[in-house]
């Protein structure tokens, strides 16, 4: 018989854990993650919402120009980092070491294309890797992949194309139940010339579409990770 009081003390515990819905959002990614106010617009988009707790996690910090002193910064945007050597490196382990998530963000490859021009089948093997990566630290982690913005530089954007056209049904082969990818459309609708501040980089047009674009999707990842929270809670009540 487990005694009464100890069994109260058990509902305690689970009813603190099932309140504390914080998750944990890492926008991961090169430049396009890092020095974009696209994070700021998202942050506070949800400001509105129930997701207002909702964490964002990483190890850069950096004010971009985005007049927001009060979004939170946290990403783990790397300028000019190909996702190649990202997964070569091995370096998404210890950023998720440090910074532990639920929810990621991805938007890589454009760095792979247009500094190296590299294989889109070397890339989107990478993208299977760093998705082991996340799901090593996170069985659970809840994935939005992005099919990439155009550049300014038209010259690359077949290749951009190629990458894109890869990208869903490379997802859908890796899709798990518990760590579901979802895939969206940066590209359809972005312009390479009115969009871009710097034929690379979003201007505020650009950052609006994007954060259009990413939004709906946190909001199934954000329910998913929630909906775990709830499952875990229950396994807590009867441990
Ligand atoms: C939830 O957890 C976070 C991080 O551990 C903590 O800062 C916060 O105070 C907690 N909130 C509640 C309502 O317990
Ligand atoms: C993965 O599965 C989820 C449902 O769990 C679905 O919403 C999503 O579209 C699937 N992703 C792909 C790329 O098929």
């Amino acid at each position: 018989m487990v005694p009464v009081a100890l069994l109260s003390a058990f509902s305690i515990l689970g009813l603190a854990t099932a309140q504390n819905t914080t998750i944990r959002y890492m926008p991961f990614g090169d430049s396009i993650t890092e020095i974009i106010c696209w994070r700021a617009l998202l942050w506070e988009k949800l400001q509105t919402t129930e997701w207002a707790s909702v964490n964002f996690v990483g190890s850069g910090k950096t004010e971009n120009n985005c007049k927001d002193a009060k979004y939170d910064r946290d990403n783990e945007g790397h300028s000019g980092f190909l996702a190649i050597d990202i997964a070569t490196k091995n370096q998404l382990d210890g950023w998720l070491k440090t910074n532990p998530a639920d929810v990621l963000t991805m938007h890589l490859g454009t760095n792979d294309i247009v500094q190296q021009n590299k294989n889109v089948a070397d890339i989107i093997a990478a993208f299977t890797r760093l998705v082991g990566t996340a799901r090593t630290h996170n069985p659970k982690m809840k994935i939005v992949v992005a099919q990439i913005i155009p550049m300014g530089m038209g010259s690359y954007n077949t290749k951009i194309q190629q990458l894109n056209a890869q990208i869903p049904p490379w997802a859908a082969g890796l899709n798990k139940t518990e760590s579901p990818i979802w895939v969206v459309d940066q590209y359809t609708g972005f312009s390479g010339s009115a969009d871009l501040r710097d034929g690379v980089h979003p201007n505020a047009g650009g950052d609006k579409k994007m954060m259009d674009v990413w939004y709906p999707a946190l909001l199934q990842a954000f329910a998913a990770a929630k909906a775990d929270q709830g499952t875990s809670t229950a396994v807590n009540f009867i441990a």
